[in-house]
């Protein structure tokens, strides 16, 4: 996909330096070239000299190298790449490019460029979240630059959480996605985040509280988002379903851990939450086998689940532009999911009818109704890949004309 195609590499310096050699590999893999600006930082992570071997071609690092400037200099260095891609993008990378510095080759390059720009963000969690980066990456969301990551996961610090560089695989995808254009799709730059299938509520290591969600209809709005263009994350709960490609999915069990993973994929542009959240979970958790004792069973008692619809939805700071829920009901559908828009506080509900005659939860079709403040728009019975299609399509019109994101 991206033959012929240029690549401006800047590699930040951190940790997930060693990943933007595999980078490398994978876009040369997909047809791209790559030139790379290696900055001061990021030379104590990996030498030029490695860099140059995968690349195939000299590597940059200083902006008043008199030979550099000579044979390229850093104005048409910046210019004559298709995309520029940042991996890692430290804070202080994005910093420098949010707020115009230009003190050295990498930031130079980096306000000189009349090119897309992507960053792939690397750090300490602590970092990430931190209110001064997050107004960077918004100050560069807002000047058009895209973002692939970060992930979550352990990290080379010993902390757990948002700010481990996305997979060079996922890069190498968002570089094909920011490549192909806006005409790649009406997604295309934006974020989507998209929960899906059932959660698991333990009562004790061997038995757990569960629904008939299958994720099917979740994992094919995010696919059909993904083919949009979009950026995509999901969250899924157990399901049976293989990952989708293209897109960062996060796998988790109970509701709660939906919500972390939830909120560790923020920001995004747009929120679907399709998932079969447990209301409930075992009030205690048994950390052994539950034995039967031949006296009458103790009832079960239970506690209430975070709602993690209700949560985002009302979140004062970082609330995606669009938030829609989905309302599984058995009786007076659409009344209820008026009454679940209100409560909730999102911009839409899906609302289905999931009675056992229906058979929508574990199906492979549904009938929706689309309930919004402008009133209840009902589609016909279609294939759930058909109803994510259509959703995505008024989701990306909704974003467009609202200039939301
Ligand atoms: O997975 P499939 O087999 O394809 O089936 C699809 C589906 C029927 C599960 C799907 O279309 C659907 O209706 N999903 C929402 C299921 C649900 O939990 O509905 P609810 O009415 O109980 O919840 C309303 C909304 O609040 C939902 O967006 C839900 O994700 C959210 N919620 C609920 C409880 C909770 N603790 N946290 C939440 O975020």
């Amino acid at each position: 996909m991206q033959g012929g195609k240029r690549i401006l590499l800047v590699i930040g310096g951190g940790i997930a330096a060693y990943k933007s050699l595999e980078l490398i590999r994978e876009i040369r893999k997909r047809g791209g070239t790559v030139r790379c600006i290696l900055t001061k930082a990021g030379e104590q992570f990996v030498t030029p000299l490695s860099v140059s071997s995968l690349s195939g071609d000299k590597v940059y690092g200083d902006l008043f190298s008199l030979t550099d400037e000579a044979e390229m200099g850093h104005i048409e260095l910046s210019r004559a790449a298709d995309l520029v891609v940042v991996a890692p993008a430290t804070a202080d990378l994005m910093a420098k490019a949010a707020n115009g510095l230009a003190n050295d080759l990498a930031s130079t390059a980096l306000l000189a460029t009349d090119k897309p720009v992507l960053f792939a963000p690397a750090m300490n969690v602590r970092m990430w979240l931190h209110p001064a980066v997050q107004r960077n990456v918004d100050a560069l969301r807002r000047d058009g630059a895209l973002f692939v990551g970060p992930d979550e996961g352990e990290m080379a610090c010993g902390e757990f959480g948002p700010g481990r560089m996305a997979e060079p695989a996922r890069i190498a995808d968002a570089v094909d996605r920011a490549l192909s254009g806006p005409a790649a799709g009406p997604l295309a730059g934006k974020r989507i985040l998209v929960t899906s299938g059932p959660t698991h509520e333990p009562i004790d290591p061997v038995r757990y509280i569960a629904n008939r969600s299958s994720g099917k209809q979740g994992h094919a709005i995010a696919r059909a988002a993904a083919a949009a263009g979009a950026d995509v994350t999901l969250v899924s709960g157990p399901v049976a379903l293989p990952d989708p490609p293209g897109m960062r999915v996060i796998r988790v069990e109970t509701a709660r851990d939906m919500l972390g993973a939830v909120e560790s994929a923020l920001p995004a542009d747009a929120a679907v939450f399709c998932a079969a959240v447990a209301d409930w979970r075992a009030a205690e958790q048994g950390a052994q086998k539950i034995k039967k004792t031949g006296a009458a069973p103790s009832p079960l008692a239970l506690a209430e689940n975070p709602d993690i619809l209700a949560t985002i939805a009302r979140r004062e700071r970082g609330r995606p532009a669009l938030v829609v829920g989905f309302a599984a009901e058995t009786e007076s559908v659409i009344e209820h999911a008026k009454v679940k828009l209100a409560k909730k506080g999102c911009d839409w509900i899906v609302a289905n009818d999931v009675g056992a005659e229906d058979g929508v939860m574990g199906g492979d079709s549904n009938t929706v109704h689309l309930v919004g403040p402008a009133g209840v728009e009902s589609w016909p019975t279609m294939d759930k890949a058909r109803v994510a299609e259509r959703l995505v399509e008024r989701i990306a019109a909704a974003l467009a004309e609202d200039g939301r994101a």
